[in-house]
């Protein structure tokens, strides 16, 4: 069986002094992807690069005395090393000012050019220089200013190339929707339509107003304007059209193409209509992400509150800043960076959580097993739950990953690890340390602890690729390579006698005040600020997945009150009710005697899942289950006050 590929690219960025935390989002997203298909087997190309043509470059290398390319060879390597220290292992690395790029991009004006979709005519019009892009008197912002950037626009008039976009709206409807998925997430596909449905017009290709671009193949007094030569990128890098087209027969058409939510009108729609035209395959989807946002605003250089990645990188790693970047923000949503945020999920997640998880569970097995992880035996009450759990994990964060839900995915292996956390609450090794009966089961214990934690080390490596080794080597597996891979995401690999080798904390936390203080340090000016720890926000459930009006009414809801209550014996979280719906009365079995005493629970009219199948807990057949709402620790029963016991809910 031949390897099945993957390929995935980001935009190719254009030449500026510096890249902000917003830029290393996409860089980011595609290398945990990247990673994580890699670890699954795939054949992976993943591309990134550089736009390096136009109007804005050739000004601004002029202003400081270098010819364009010299200018721009510069920032490239500034590129590169920001991607290095970003751990970014992308497989090539495409400048648009390399023959290689340039002479794919002239072909393909060619033939489009031959078959009479590219056409010369003159075009007269509002332009933005620093977006390179044209607008349409009504498009453009009070005092004739850029709808965009909000920069003054100017008039240009010029002998142009355009290309015929508007003979590809149909067809390009008609793929839309035989291709749903084609354009992600949905809301954004649902944009593009409507744009395309308004009507098209063709795009003006060439420009001859500067030099720094791609030479007109016909009409050497032209360069081809950006996007037409930008967007070839992801064929060109392939060797699309050249002698050794091998890249591109194995990697096109790619799997996805990640990119901003501001460029996915370029990449849904021109794109796919030059490849429509050209006679290519188009890519089989576009993922349009959202906005990674300071509270100002948006990241931009010119607005001053650039969040240079470089910088965060040294202060507090690599593996945090891709761990924070992926989890804070849903892929597709705009979400806010702010230091602050960043040191709370740090301590939060990292530290707190699955670092603590590694520093109980090593300090456990050094202090009761003497360092040596046992074999698993007799088990707890409580290792059904967990084994269950870390058993249906990786199935759910490969969903999760297929669908590019990096944040969803993160959340469901950090359910695992609390769930571990708790295990160690609700077992209580140190308590079978002291029963002479109980050693069987600490053994036990304490191997699903080193065994969530290997699967919790796997399934978070593509997005942190350092952390995982410090794990292997506290755990004592470091050589085992084979249960490091996304193939050994099962549940009882871990090899029993295995000396561990206890180290420091893997993700140390950090004081938020001394952060405050370094704060202070640099802007003596400022008023003193006292700066207090965030809150540190319980998590929200991920919202399930959709359902329809007839799945929702399988479920009877009804209200019940509650005639009598007591506590379950020898299990201090559940209380057993008796409650009467309609003529009927009913045992039920609740999981909230941590929160309500049996008093508290009588003569309370609640909403009962009536036709729930029966399940037995603690020998006692619960028919039916009380809804109650749970966050941050607190939790809360249903109630109704004025609708009759047995009334249906809806
Ligand atoms: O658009 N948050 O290049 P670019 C999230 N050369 N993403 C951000 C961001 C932020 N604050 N700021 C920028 C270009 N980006 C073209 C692409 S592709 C054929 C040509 C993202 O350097 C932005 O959305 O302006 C885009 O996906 C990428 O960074 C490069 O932006
Ligand atoms: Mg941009």
């Amino acid at each position: 069986m031949t390897q099945k590929t993957f390929y995935i690219t980001t935009p190719i960025y254009y030449p500026s002094d510096n890249l902000h935390i917003g830029h290393a989002y996409t860089t980011v997203a595609a290398d945990t992807m990247a990673r994580y298909k890699r670890m699954q087997g795939y054949d992976v190309r993943f591309l990134t690069g550089s736009d390096e043509h136009g109007q804005k470059i050739e000004r601004k290398a002029k202003s400081v005395g270098k010819e364009p390319l010299e200018y721009v060879d510069g920032i490239v390597a500034g590129f590169k090393k920001l991607w290095e220290a970003m751990l970014i292992e992308y497989d090539d690395f495409i400048r648009t000012s390399e023959e290689r790029h340039i002479k794919v991009v002239q072909d393909i004006f060619k033939k489009i050019y031959d078959k009479g979709d590219i056409y010369k005519s003159e075009y007269e019009g509002w332009y933005c220089t620093p977006c390179e892009t044209h607008f349409t008197e009504r498009q453009l912002g009070e005092n004739k200013t850029c709808p965009d950037c909000g920069r003054p626009v100017e008039i240009v008039k010029e002998e142009s190339y355009f290309f015929k976009m508007s003979k590809y709206a149909d067809r390009w409807l008609k793929f839309i929707e035989e291709n749903p998925d084609f354009i992600q997430p949905v809301t954004r596909r649902n944009e593009m339509v409507n744009f395309v449905k308004q009507g098209l017009e063709d795009l003006c290709v060439s420009r001859t107003t500067f030099d720094w671009g791609i030479p007109v193949p016909i009409n050497d007094k032209h360069v081809i304007y950006v996007w037409f030569d930008a967007l070839t990128n992801y064929i060109s890098a392939l060797g699309y059209g050249t002698e050794d087209d091998s890249l591109f027969k194995k990697y096109w058409p790619a799997d996805v193409h990640l990119v901003g939510k501001d460029i996915v009108r370029f990449h849904t729609i021109i794109w796919p209509m030059i490849l429509m035209a050209a006679g290519i395959e188009l890519p089989k989807a576009v993922f349009g992400h959202g906005w990674v946002l300071l509270s100002e605003g948006k990241m931009s250089k010119s607005k001053g509150n650039v969040v240079d990645p470089l910088v965060l990188v040294d202060k507090y790693g690599v593996d945090a800043i891709r761990y924070f970047l992926m989890r804070e923000v849903p892929f597709g949503l705009d979400g806010y960076y702010s230091e602050e945020a960043l040191v709370t999920r740090i301590n939060t997640d990292l530290a707190n959580d699955f670092g603590n998880l590694l520093s109980r569970t090593t300090a456990m097995i050094n202090k009761f097993l003497g360092g040596t992880v046992a074999a698993p035996g007799e088990g707890t009450e409580f290792d059904e739950e967990l084994i269950s759990l870390a058993q249906a994990t990786p199935a759910q964060v490969e969903e999760l990953l297929d669908k590019l839900e990096f944040s969803n995915a993160l959340i469901a292996i950090g359910k695992m690890v609390n769930k571990a956390n708790k295990y160690i609450d609700d077992a209580a090794p140190w308590a079978l340390n002291k029963d002479p009966q109980g050693r069987e089961k600490l053994g036990t214990v304490l191997y699903n602890l080193a065994e969530v934690i290997r699967l919790a080390a796997i399934m978070y490596t593509p997005f942190m690729p350092t952390m995982p080794q410090k794990v292997w080597a506290q755990l004592g597996i470091s050589q085992a390579g084979e249960i490091h891979t996304w193939e050994s995401l099962k549940w009882g690999l871990f090899p029993t006698g295995t000396s561990i080798n206890r180290g420091e904390p893997i993700f140390p936390r950090i004081d938020i005040k001394e952060l405050g203080k370094q704060e202070e340090v640099v802007s003596e000016t400022q008023p003193k600020q006292e700066v207090s720890q965030a809150p540190e926000a319980p998590e929200f459930e991920p919202i399930l997945p959709e359902i329809t009006i007839e799945d929702f009414a399988k479920i009877d809801f009804r209200v019940a009150e509650v005639v009598s209550c007591e506590k379950v014996k020898k299990a201090d979280k559940l209380l057993k009710l008796s409650v009467r719906v309609g003529n009927e009365v009913r045992t039920i079995v609740s999981g909230i005697a941590k929160h309500y005493t049996p008093d508290e629970m009588v003569g309370k009219k609640v909403v009962l899942v009536a036709n729930l199948k029966p399940a037995k807990l603690r020998g006692i057949e619960s028919r039916g289950m009380l809804l109650a709402a749970s966050h941050g620790g607190k939790l809360e029963v249903l109630t109704l006050d004025n609708i009759e016991s047995g009334g249906r809910i809806k």
